[in-house]
């Protein structure tokens, strides 16, 4: 046989070959006994020198262009190898997001409330039968509705820019700047401007803070707002419908303690204490290691600020108090990290749902 036909059928030989191959090594082996040392072109390549120049002339680039095939042959078989053990992979390890894992749910899963949810409820139900209404407020306010009506002046620190949102956007229409409320006092404000006294309500709600997050700070969370006005409340009125709500939230005798404190929208002010219910008092991350947590700010209400309510502080008085849901739900359930109540992780929160 010459060597042209030879060349081509080598040539055919190394096209059956490698369509059946599947196995990378196997492909180079195969490739090597075409192109290798002594491989079949190579072979033909090397008794180029025995043969006459006219045979050369055809032989050496038909030798050529079918050793540039075979390379070619080698890298689309390659490519192909690869690209389906890709597919492969992706196929096998593909992940039905929709599918239902049978072994644990049998049937369609109950939404369920969020521990937050289910101890504001408790509570509004505690005041509601004690004669409150419930108000609500808008979350971005002004710096009237949250400092400047409740006694806080201009260079009071929690006016700082390491508290507050402020908006960065035109004062309204009294010049006021907007911000994310801080606390959710802005509504006794409010509720003192929609309100004829005597008057008693709960205002419950999201508060913003430009605050570093830990186990017991998080840069939203939830306040309960309450005022009652009326004529002659005392401290001694404060402290019972407190006494109340704690005991009617814990179902048992919590451990209390009243601290001065200072807000600048009461006077005297306090701050109420509960003994750790995590620890008992031993220490822990939640008390930061005091026993003690800090839960419920409250006081008689500044006679400047029923002014700025258009509430004659002459004739009438009253409380006012700033209770921490947010730490109140991880009291009641002895949850040791506040970051759990905003994960939005269903294996956290149905463990409360009532469902
Ligand atoms: N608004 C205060 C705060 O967020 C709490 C508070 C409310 C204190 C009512 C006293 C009376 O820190």
């Amino acid at each position: 046989m010459n060597m042209v036909s030879k060349l081509k059928e080598i040539l055919s030989e190394y096209e059956g070959l490698v369509a059946k191959i599947d196995k990378e090594a196997d492909l180079m082996n195969l490739k090597a006994q075409f192109l290798g040392k002594s491989g079949k072109v190579t072979e033909i390549l090397k008794g180029l020198k025995d043969i006459g120049p006219d045979e050369r002339r055809e032989v050496g680039p038909l030798a050529n262009e079918v050793k540039e095939k075979i390379a070619h042959l080698t890298d689309s078989r390659l490519a192909h190898l690869e690209k389906s053990a890709i597919d492969k992979q992706l196929s096998d390890e593909r992940i039905d997001i929709t599918l239902r894992d049978k072994t644990k749910y049998d049937q369609p899963r109950h939404g369920g409330y969020h521990p937050r949810t289910l101890i504001q409820q408790e509570i509004e139900d505690v005041f509601l039968s004690m004669g409150f209404e419930i108000l609500d407020g808008p979350h971005i306010e002004d710096e009237f509705h949250n400092f400047e009506a409740l006694n806080i002046p201009g260079d009071h620190p929690a006016r700082d820019m390491q508290d507050t949102f402020w908006f960065h956007q035109e004062p309204n229409e009294h010049g006021k700047r907007h911000l994310l409320r801080t606390h959710t006092s802005t509504i006794q404000v409010r509720g003192m401007m929609a309100k004829k006294p005597p008057f008693r309500f709960i205002a419950p709600g999201i508060v913003f803070r430009c605050e570093r997050t830990d186990a017991s700070h998080e840069m939203v969370f939830t306040q309960l707002e309450g005022m009652m006005v009326g004529k002659d409340i005392s401290v001694s009125n404060l402290i019972y419908f407190m006494k109340q709500l704690l005991t009617q939230i814990f179902k048992k005798e919590v451990e209390v303690r009243l601290r001065p404190g200072f807000f600048p929208f009461v006077e005297p002010g306090f701050e109420l204490d509960i003994r750790c219910l995590i620890c008992n008092g031993s220490g822990c991350s939640v008390c930061k290691q005091v026993g003690w947590v800090e839960l419920l700010p409250c006081g008689m209400v500044h006679p400047n600020v029923l002014k700025s309510g258009g509430i004659d502080p002459n004739e009438w008085n009253g409380f006012a108090f700033g209770l921490g849901l947010d730490r109140l739900v991880m009291m009641k359930y002895g949850i040791d990290d506040i970051r759990h109540l905003q994960s939005g992780d269903l294996r956290f929160n149905s463990q409360f749902s009532t469902y």
